[in-house]
């Protein structure tokens, strides 16, 4: 197969000897600034084998953050089992090395499955992301920490120190409430959803794996008189129609043309329309409010199963605003990084770099129809020696970089359905001896 490609490369990477140890917790002590998590840390025994025993990126708040957390939560520290899902929330499935973050939308599960706190399947999600080209955690109420140490190795894993300590996503109607969305708020009250009596209490609060459809917009605020004249049933059939039981919808899994499940039995539609999402004919505005039993996004307008189907309008070019920006699904050219065995023998200080060029559109002009199309992405990996206190550094590269050129077809390499569709290893030995293996899918 054409696509499936395997590179081997043989190069010598710049090591020296400063940990033989490469455990998670010795790796972690020779990291200045973040003593405090340590200690937290290591009253968990069975989070520190589950570490070193698997592939986690280990996300890492510094002490000033972890001083102003627990200035801000007193109680907590008393609180063994909230310490602890704190934690767990602070260590994500798989390795993703910060330069990964923001080509495409990711929401990786961590280890908070503990349903005092979260109702979502496989574990509650964090998001990687670039907020202003920084490479960014995003969280609970859109809560942003930023890293400000990355990509530090450890066995099976990375560590990445951030400046905040993560948000664990809180429930629906505190999310709307903390987040300010005071327009989807009045909008609620006005279909008499808020009263403690109300079914949709019970179904926002108790159900799992929920994917909310929200308007927050003006024209459908404490004004709006569009629902006067509905009965309960219609009012709570709208509610369950605006509302998706099942696999999570972040933005992630946004596609063109897929029907999504509601709770009212009949499904709605996503559409994709110049790089914007509609649902039936509703703009997505704001992507990704993560909740405790999965995900709000944020509309410009209410849905309705009477309209189902319905298809947006053709000009969405008047609608503005897409909050959490990123690369559109379709244009972002995606990788999925896999680091799997990383045994430097000793070496340290060295990063890889994964990053994405396009070139220029109109260098690709297809000949056919005179239609351009994207052009391929170009994949660079660099691998940089990180040379401090060495002795015979200047004799050894420092810098190499490979350049894998991506066939034409397929026109996405996007890997949303987790399909793998080529692959690339690279074996990297050092000398003296030094073994790193790495493997993007993508
Ligand atoms: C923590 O527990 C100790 C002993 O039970 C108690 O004296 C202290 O006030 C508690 N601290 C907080 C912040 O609740
Ligand atoms: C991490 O993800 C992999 C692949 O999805 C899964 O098999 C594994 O169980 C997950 N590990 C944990 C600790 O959740
Ligand atoms: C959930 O909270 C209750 C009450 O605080 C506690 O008794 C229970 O052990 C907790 N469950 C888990 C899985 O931590
Ligand atoms: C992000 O980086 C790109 C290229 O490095 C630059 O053109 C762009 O202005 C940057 N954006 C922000 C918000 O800093
Ligand atoms: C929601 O609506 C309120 C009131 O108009 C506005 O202040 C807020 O920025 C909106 N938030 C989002 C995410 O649309
Ligand atoms: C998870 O669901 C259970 C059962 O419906 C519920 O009791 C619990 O409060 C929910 N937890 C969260 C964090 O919403
Ligand atoms: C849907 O249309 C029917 C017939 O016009 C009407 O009776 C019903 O109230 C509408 N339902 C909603 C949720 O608007
Ligand atoms: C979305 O799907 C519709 C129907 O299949 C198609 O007409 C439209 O071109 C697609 N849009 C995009 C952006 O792929």
């Amino acid at each position: 197969m054409k696509l499936y490609r395997v590179v081997f490369a043989t190069l010598s990477v710049v090591g020296f000897c400063l940990a033989a140890d490469q455990d998670v917790l010795t790796i972690l002590k020779q990291q200045s600034d973040i003593s405090t998590f340590i200690g937290i840390l290591e009253q968990f025994d069975d989070l520190v084998n589950i570490l070193n025993q698997g592939t986690f990126s280990v996300l890492v708040p510094n002490n000033e953050a972890l001083a102003a957390f627990t200035n801000d939560n007193p109680e907590l520290s008393n609180d063994t089992n909230a310490v602890r899902a704190l934690l767990e929330y602070h260590i994500a499935n798989g390795t993703h090395p910060s330069a990964t973050f923001g080509l495409q939308p990711l929401f990786v599960p961590t280890l908070l499955t503990n349903p005092n706190y979260t109702n979502v399947t496989g574990g509650q999600v964090v998001e990687f992301a670039a907020v202003n080209n920084r490479s960014t955690v995003v969280t609970g109420v859109r809560a942003t920490s930023q890293l400000v140490e990355a990509d530090i190795f450890y066995l099976g894993g990375l560590i990445h120190v951030i400046d905040s300590v993560l948000t664990i996503p809180i429930s629906f109607p505190a999310t709307i409430t903390k987040a300010g969305l005071t327009d989807l708020v009045a909008l609620l009250n006005k279909g008499g959803f808020l009263t403690p009596s109300s079914p949709a209490v019970n179904i926002v609060n108790s159900l799992s794996d929920l994917t909310v459809f929200g308007p927050n917009s003006s024209q459908y605020s404490a004004s709006f008189t569009g629902w006067n004249g509905l009965d309960n049933t219609d009012l709570l059939s709208i509610l369950q129609y605006s509302i998706s039981k099942g696999p999570v919808l972040y933005s992630s899994e946004f596609k063109n043309d897929t029907k999504i499940p509601t709770l009212d039995g009949i499904p709605a539609t996503m559409y994709e329309v110049d790089g914007q999402f509609y649902v039936d004919t509703s703009l997505i505005t704001t992507r990704d409010f993560l909740t405790s039993n999965g995900v709000l996004q944020i509309l410009d307008s209410p849905m309705n199963p009477n309209t189902t189907g319905q298809l947006p309008l053709s000009s969405p070019g008047s609608h503005s605003g897409s909050g959490s920006k990123g690369l559109s699904t379709a244009a972002a050219a995606g990788i999925g990084i896999a680091i799997g065995a990383l045994i430097l023998g000793g070496a340290l200080g060295v990063a890889l770099y994964l990053r994405i060029k396009r070139r220029r559109r109109n260098n690709f002009s297809e000949l056919g129809g005179g239609q351009t199309r994207d052009p391929p992405p170009r994949y660079e990996l660099d691998t940089k020696g990180i040379t401090e206190g060495a002795v015979n550094a200047r004799e050894l590269p420092r810098s190499h970089t490979f350049q894998i050129e991506h066939p034409v077809k397929p026109p996405s390499p996007l890997e949303i359905d987790g399909q793998e569709r080529s692959r690339i290893s690279v074996t990297i030995h050092g000398s003296p001896p030094r073994h790193l293996g790495f493997q993007a899918r993508f």
